[in-house]
């Protein structure tokens, strides 16, 4: 039923939904290319009643596009990303994609678990990043579009098997996508297990505030609700302190400029590339943690998340070398990541908020991106 009302509603808006802003609520349905074993990949793209839209391919589970406001009412897609799924297969870090089994580092590649060790897919030297040589942003996901109470919604499932990159247990994933009717891209994750492991989701859009080729981020304004930060070493691994902010670049209670402590923040390459404490626990509902705004255009982002965690990451690593979407070149610090999650190297830092899920417990974590503007 659900499903025919979605199809008559695409059906009586698809003249509509192909140009310009989309209108909703509403969800469709496109190919979006073709793996080399044959499997076809989807894009869904979902529009509310303001215009706003996200596109999202079955591939990684990646955001490719996402349409929002500026404060004159012009719509621009503010994510970094391809055209195509052979931009995506040619190789890219991490743009828009579900992160995991374990996002973010794993130190020598191992963790142990109940007196076990287990040894995980190296990708960052010996250590691993972001789920390893094959983690979910490389998956095909299955694919549930429909539309909710909230705004239409994609629910996309997953599961990973034991032992996959070293992982144990078959762990059953959940990510629920949805644009809600006030600009907000909801993001709901869910997952369990047979055998204890750790988990540790996130999403890792590349944000532009002013257009994903608008160039340097340098001048959006950024609020963090962050007292601390986890201290790492020279390869972003946490040395298990945890600092405060206080008189360093990296305070961002206050509104500030990205690009005005760019160069104190150091880094190699330089740049922000740090995990922020916004609290040492999960929390059961999403609490706001932090505020990007871009002046020229008055879009803002709020960032709402039930995660501790927040990594700040402003595409040091980007150079140049990506070319995405309608030709757009990714130089270094034109996107802004915000990829809440648990902390990294959690799985060997016992006194740091515990990644590991049990048989028996559920998995949950949710994540909100709420746009808005300036001027209303
Ligand atoms: C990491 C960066 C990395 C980027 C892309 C971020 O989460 O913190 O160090 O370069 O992802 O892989």
């Amino acid at each position: 039923m659900r499903f025919l009302s979605g199809l008559l509603l695409i059906m009586a808006l698809s003249p509509l939904v192909n140009a310009g802003p989309k209108t909703g609520p509403a969800y469709t349905e496109e190919p979006f290319g073709t793996l080399a074993d044959g499997t076809k990949i989807t894009a869904y793209t979902l529009a509310n009643t303001n215009g706003a839209w996200a596109k999202i391919i079955t591939y990684g589970g990646i955001v490719t596009e996402l349409h929002v406001p500026d404060q004159n009412g012009q719509f621009d897609d503010i994510v970094l990303g391809f055209d195509n799924l052979k931009g995506y297969l040619a190789g890219h870090p991490y743009f828009g994609c579900i992160t995991g089994r374990v996002a973010n580092r794993v130190r020598n590649a191992q963790f142990t678990l109940d007196g076990k060790t287990y040894k995980v897919g190296a990708t960052n030297g010996e250590h691993s990043l972001h789920g390893g040589i094959s983690g979910f942003d490389k998956k095909v996901w299955k694919a549930e579009p429909m539309l909710t109470a909230d705004g239409p919604a994609l629910k996309l499932s997953y599961t990973s098997r034991d032992k996959e990159e070293g992982y144990p247990g078959n762990l059953q994933c959940v990510v629920t996508y949805t644009m809600t009717a006030d600009n907000a891209l909801r993001i709901d994750y869910h997952a369990t297990t047979d055998k204890p492991t750790p988990v540790n989701l996130t999403n890792h859009s590349y944000f532009n505030l002013a257009g994903h080729h608008a160039g340097s981020i340098g001048e959006h304004i950024l609020q963090l609700a962050a007292e601390q930060f986890t201290a790492s070493d020279e390869l972003l691994l946490p040395t298990g302190k945890i600092v405060s902010v206080a008189n360093t670049p990296f305070d961002f209670r206050q509104p500030t400029a990205v690009g005005k402590r760019l160069q104190e923040a150091g880094g190699k390459p330089v740049g922000y590339d740090l995990n922020y404490v916004t609290g040492m626990q999960p929390t059961p509902q999403p609490r706001h943690v932090a505020t990007l705004s871009e002046p020229k255009t008055g879009r803002i982002l709020k960032v709402l998340t039930t995660e501790p965690g927040v990594q700040l990451y402003t595409g040091n690593f980007l150079d140049g070398t990506i070319t995405g979407k309608g030709g757009a070149v990714y130089k270094q610090h034109t996107a802004i990541c915000l990829e809440t999650q648990h902390f990294p190297d959690s799985a060997n830092r016992p006194e740091f908020p515990s990644i590991i899920l049990r048989p028996g417990e559920t998995y949950r974590q949710t994540t909100i991106y709420q746009f808005s503007t300036a001027k209303k």
